[in-house]
């Protein structure tokens, strides 16, 4: 088999937040940054994985087991390759490039996208396809499984399928989407806060052991479609019921996001993503005081909105500016916040 190639980017999630294992609703946007795979098949066991970020290759075998080295999504992608047939035959492993711009930590789905993209490659054999769908689908069960993340799906769907200019309005719970198309007038800035995060540290799996509690209260697994006065009148501990009044309420922002994109109303987007904070910060817990100033000055020096972006505890904030306003802005915010970056911006055509 020849080399075989396939890219993906990585993804800003603009609102929505622990909604996609809840039965809701996510707006997750594709990064300029990304990643490209070359993926070369092996008819013996081995693994050899190259990266750009990396400087020692990884030397892998396709029935290890999650290590936590860097490799492990390649691992784990590539033995769902075989499982779902795009590895058969007389190929039983494969070696993998990768060059990617993607931070690794910052929440930008980098696992996603470099499990989906070798995927992707996979897929693209003359003999063999595979819908994009079923290779979110595919990716996620690496990380729930393989990776031991009980992750959504928003990150797999947004890297298989979102397209630059335009936001991915995704009905989690029947994997529909409409694309929206990002405001002309504004941009949605990245910054990193500076502070790394793993989904493998255990907070994350914390959220959804909480969201589970809240779900056997209440019998069902949509946490997101619940309504409002059920909950808050709900006789429920309070961590779960704070978690749940999370769910229901951000996925009501979701869509009031949405029409707003659809309306061009950059005011009523930016009250949207700033009562997401809010709601992450004291419903969801899952901010930094670092990362709520950091949320404050971004607003402060002129955002129309700003909110903590991903799966929590660190990352990247995402900010809502003017366009054409950015160097000022972002000069005072680094000069503020010394240890945070700029990292993308995403915005529609103009
Ligand atoms: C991470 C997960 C996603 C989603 C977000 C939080 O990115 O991979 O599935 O739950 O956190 O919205």
């Amino acid at each position: 088999m020849s080399k075989l190639e396939a890219t993906a980017p990585g993804r800003v999630n603009l609102i929505g937040e622990h909604t996609d294992y809840n039965g809701g609703m996510v707006l997750p946007a594709a990064l300029s940054v990304g990643l490209r795979v070359e993926v070369m098949s092996r008819c013996d066991e081995k693994i050899h994985v190259l990266s750009s970020q990396f400087d020692e290759p990884a030397m892998r075998n396709i029935n290890d087991e999650m290590s936590g080295h860097w490799s492990d999504p390649v691992v784990g992608a590539l033995q769902e390759a075989k499982k779902v047939g795009l590895i058969d035959g007389s190929q039983t492993s494969a070696d993998v490039a990768i060059v990617s711009n993607i931070p690794p930590g910052a929440g930008l789905s980098s696992s996603a996208a470099l499990i989906v993209a070798i995927l992707k490659a996979l897929a693209t054999d003359r003999f063999k396809s595979r819908n994009d769908v079923k290779i979110a689908q595919d990716a996620r069960r690496v990380e729930n499984e393989f990776m031991g993340v009980p992750c959504g799906i928003m990150d797999q769907m947004a890297v298989a399928l979102a397209t630059p200019g335009t936001a991915m309005a995704l009905d989690t719970k029947h994997l529909e989407f409409d694309l929206v198309a990002l405001p002309t007038s504004h941009e949605l800035v990245v910054i990193h806060s500076g502070l790394t995060r793993k989904l493998t540290d255990g907070r994350y799996a914390a959220r959804k052991v909480e969201c589970d509690a809240a779900k056997a209260h209440f019998g069902t697994n949509d946490l997101c479609l619940l309504g409002l006065e059920q909950v808050e009148q709900a006789d429920l501990d309070e961590t779960p019921k704070k978690r749940a009044l999370h769910c229901v309420t951000e996925n009501a922002r979701v869509w009031t996001a949405i029409d707003a994109l659809k309306a061009g109303d950059i005011a009523a987007l930016g009250k949207a993503m700033n009562d997401s904070h809010v709601s992450m910060r004291d419903l969801f817990e899952m901010s930094l005081p670092e990362i709520d100033a950091l949320v404050a000055s971004a607003v402060e020096l002129g955002a129309v909105g700003a909110r903590l972006t991903g799966g929590g505890f660190g990352g990247c904030i995402v900010a809502c500016i003017e366009k054409g306003t950015r160097e000022d802005w972002l000069a005072a915010l680094l000069e503020k916040h010394p240890s945070s970056r700029f990292i993308d911006a995403v915005g529609g055509a103009d």
